[in-house]
């Protein structure tokens, strides 16, 4: 979230934050924008940000995120216990270290890394720096076999659906590299690999394969682009790897589909992003970026590090961060093991499979998705019935339920959704609460009342980017909403 720095004279009655209790000791007002002159409290401070964060949604009831919002009490108190470390500070913290080296191994053995090949990865802050660190391997990895056979190693480009998150439009824009996007259809909201196969040319660094498409939660055809790579290889001499940006599927599908074959044990598959933080089962703050063999890698790439008493191999777009949601990370690899990973995604599913059987009964709603992918439900309104999917969101806002409405990426941008993710935390019981409240809020607005219209689609809150919640942003708000998160 970009924040702009608001004049003072503008803000008139806004410049001060005016609690009306606090703490009853609490006399005077506090600057909103501007540090206050004179400390004040602890206690006092506390609660006057924990009042104001009331006014955020409630964490179970937020069916637009993918990322965790609950874990065990033993991993908040490890995260506690933890917050103080920086994750780069090796030498101090070599145990840390540690820990990050087991769930890079775990990983890519989950992710079917022959045991043969040196596979290396690291710990990132989330999926959008994997996805920069895997697309800046791709991208050198690349110009360094264009300049050794002698030939043009400019204008490289990237082939992806257009339903990739935004964070693919990101590393594009600021690496510099062609996106190439796949259309998608009224039919198809993934990517399709004949389109697809169309885009490549010598000149392309990689193909995206999304298991868990941000919209709506499908696997794409991950075996079917390698195939078609394999064979283009053959006809053309073209040796285009596959980044598979597993966000939410790299904790799903290994436990649901086993049998599925979209990783490491596909040869074209060089690199691997995957959230830990989505079902990963850890807060915020943890992604993996895994690449099948350290040649996959270009070592120019890697800094030699010296800090604080050491040396160290360091690839990261940033330098500190705190190593909690790493440590946390082993403890769910730890604690849930193979076994807890697939009790909880199978009771995700059967609960997302659940809403949308219940959900198909109602000749108002058609399936766009039904948790057979990711535990994810896709519904659009069927028909013209005078009220969009953005109303039927609002509405169900009223009663604390966030279920983002968007519109598909081009070409499908007239099929108006609603999303629901289901992660830990929606109960059956919450779930059919769900579903009788969406009914209801149907048929509310289909007897013609009114509900409080968002400003616009794309100034309401595509998942991803929630346009407009703070003053600034409201003021400032981008336009652009592009894909969710
Ligand atoms: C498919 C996909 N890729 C990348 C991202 C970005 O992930 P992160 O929020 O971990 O940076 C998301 C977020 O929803 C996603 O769904």
């Amino acid at each position: 979230m970009l924040s702009a720095k608001v004049p003072l004279e503008e803000l008139n009655d806004d410049r001060m934050v005016v609690p009306t209790y606090a703490k009853r000791g609490l006399s005077q007002a506090v600057p909103r924008y501007e540090i206050p002159e004179d400390a004040m409290p602890a206690d006092v401070a506390y609660q006057l940000i924990h009042d104001e964060l009331n006014l955020d949604g409630n964490p179970t009831l937020n069916l637009a995120t993918f990322v965790t919002t609950w874990m065990d009490d033993e991993a908040d108190r490890l995260m506690a216990e933890t917050m103080t470390k920086n994750a780069i500070d090796w030498d101090e913290y070599p145990q840390s270290v540690e820990l990050q080296d087991r769930c890079v191994n775990m990983l890519a053995r989950l992710y079917g890394a022959p045991e043969h090949h040196r596979s290396v990865g690291c710990a990132t802050v989330g999926s959008s720096e994997a996805i920069h660190l895997g697309g800046l391997a791709m991208k050198w990895r690349w110009r360094k076999a264009r300049e050794a056979a002698g030939k043009d190693a400019t204008k490289p480009n990237l082939v992806m659906g257009a339903n990739v998150q935004v964070c693919w439009e990101k590393f594009a824009r600021y690496f510099d590299v062609e996106p190439r996007y796949v259309p998608l259809s009224d039919e198809r909201f993934v990517i399709g690999v004949d389109e697809a196969m169309a885009l490549v040319d010598e000149h392309t660094i990689g193909v995206v394969g999304i298991l868990g498409s941000t919209y709506t939660g499908e696997y794409e055809p991950i075996a079917a682009l390698s195939a078609a790579l394999d064979r283009l290889e053959r006809d053309l001499g073209l040796d285009v790897p596959i980044h598979v940006d597993a966000a939410s599927g790299g904790f799903v599908a290994p436990f649901l589909a086993p049998e599925l074959e979209w990783d490491f044990r596909l040869p074209r598959v060089r690199s691997i992003n995957v959230s830990g933080h989505k079902y990963g089962l850890v807060y915020p703050g943890v992604g993996w970026v895994l690449w099948q063999d350290a040649a996959d890698l270009p070592e120019e790439l890697i800094f030699e590090v010296d800090y604080l008493g050491g040396s160290h191999a360091n690839f990261s777009l940033n330098f500190s961060r705190g190593a909690s949601q790493i440590v946390a990370q082993y403890y769910n690899l730890l604690r849930l093991g193979k076994s807890g990973y697939k009790a909880v995604m199978e009771a995700l599913s059967d609960t997302a499979r659940w809403i949308a059987s219940e959900l198909a009964r109602r000749d108002d709603i058609k399936l766009v998705a039904a948790g057979t992918d990711l535990p994810v439900v896709c519904l659009a309104l069927v028909g013209s019935p005078g009220f969009s999917a953005f109303d039927l969101s609002a509405i169900l806002r009223q009663r604390g339920w966030i279920v983002p409405a968007y519109k598909m990426a081009p070409d499908a941008e007239n099929v108006e959704v609603l999303r629901i993710v289901v992660r830990e935390g929606l109960s059956r019981d919450l779930a059919s609460e769900l579903v009788y409240d969406i009914g209801a809020a149907i048929d509310h607005l289909a007897g013609g009342r009114s509900v409080e219209q968002p400003a616009s689609p794309a100034a309401s809150p595509a998942p991803g980017h929630r346009v407009g919640t703070s003053r600034v942003t409201r003021a400032k708000a981008s336009p652009k909403t592009r894909a969710v998160c």
